[in-house]
């Protein structure tokens, strides 16, 4: 695809990408509401057990929402740049009230975490956000997770990824137009807005081997793929005990 502007404050700082995301596929929403739950599984906490963590690019707060409803004495720092996604997500948010506060965080900044996120928090999230950064800032964003967590505090990243070559990306597209029979039609006739969305979609999405590298070179252990399936995949670790 050729090089384009980046849109991508100009897409979520807006109606389009709040309404987009309300209106969401009710099967994309029930897959990602499976794979959030998978994440709120991983985490090592006993479901009273009280600790802190960090949804980053939060938007509306379907991720933090899952972990809090998983683990009852959770509280949660919900990170985005978005008025409009933390504005709707006050609303859906307010059968946690008490449990949660949003802040306001650019990702694209380096070093620059918010004085109102804990300088150690007890775990971090980030669920469809990350695949928006350059990948120098997902590199850099990596170290400064590991750098908030609690020793032994894991990160873990839902994200969708690119295929690494031409056969892989062939048998993506394979299995999922079988799975949706309007998904070639769908892609040739995009309406300018989806496509405007959709180029922000893939701007700086890349494949999953150079993210785990990012986090090994960041230092984390117990570094996995912990579910994957096509084109989405949760990964993650742990800040060591001991470093
Ligand atoms: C696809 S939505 C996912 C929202 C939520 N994590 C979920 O899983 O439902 C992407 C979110 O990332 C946020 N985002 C994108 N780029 C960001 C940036 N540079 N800084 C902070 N948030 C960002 C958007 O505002 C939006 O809320």
């Amino acid at each position: 695809m050729p090089e384009t502007a980046d849109t991508n404050a100009a897409v979520w700082k807006s109606d389009i990408g709040v309404s987009f995301w309300k209106s969401r596929d009710y099967d994309k929403a029930r897959q990602d509401a499976e794979r959030r739950t998978l994440m709120a599984e991983l985490l090592p906490f006993a479901p009273d057990e009280p600790f802190t963590f960090v949804d980053l690019g939060a938007g509306t707060g379907a991720a933090a929402r899952t972990i809090l409803d998983h683990y009852s004495a959770a509280r949660a720092v919900l990170a985005d740049f978005s008025p409009q996604m933390m504005a709707q997500g006050e609303v859906e948010l307010a059968p946690y009230a008490g449990r949660y506060g949003y802040v306001e965080f650019d990702l694209t900044a380096e070093d620059a975490w918010p004085a109102d996120i804990p300088a150690r928090v007890d775990a971090v999230i980030s669920s469809l956000a990350v695949h928006h950064l350059k990948d120098d800032r997902k590199r850099s964003l990596f170290a400064e997770i590991r750098a908030h967590l609690a020793p032994g505090g894991w990160y873990l990243n839902y994200d969708p990824v690119t295929p690494p070559d031409a056969v892989v990306e062939e048998a993506w597209l394979r299995a999922g137009d079988r799975r949706d029979p309007a998904a070639a039609h769908k892609r040739a006739h995009r309406t300018p807005e989806e496509q405007f969305r959709y180029e922000n979609h893939v701007r700086y999405m890349i494949p999953l081997e150079p993210q785990v590298g990012f986090l090994r070179a960041a230092r984390f252990e117990g570094v996995d793929v912990f579910w994957k399936e096509l084109d989405f995949v949760i990964y993650g670790g742990r800040r060591p005990l001991d470093g």
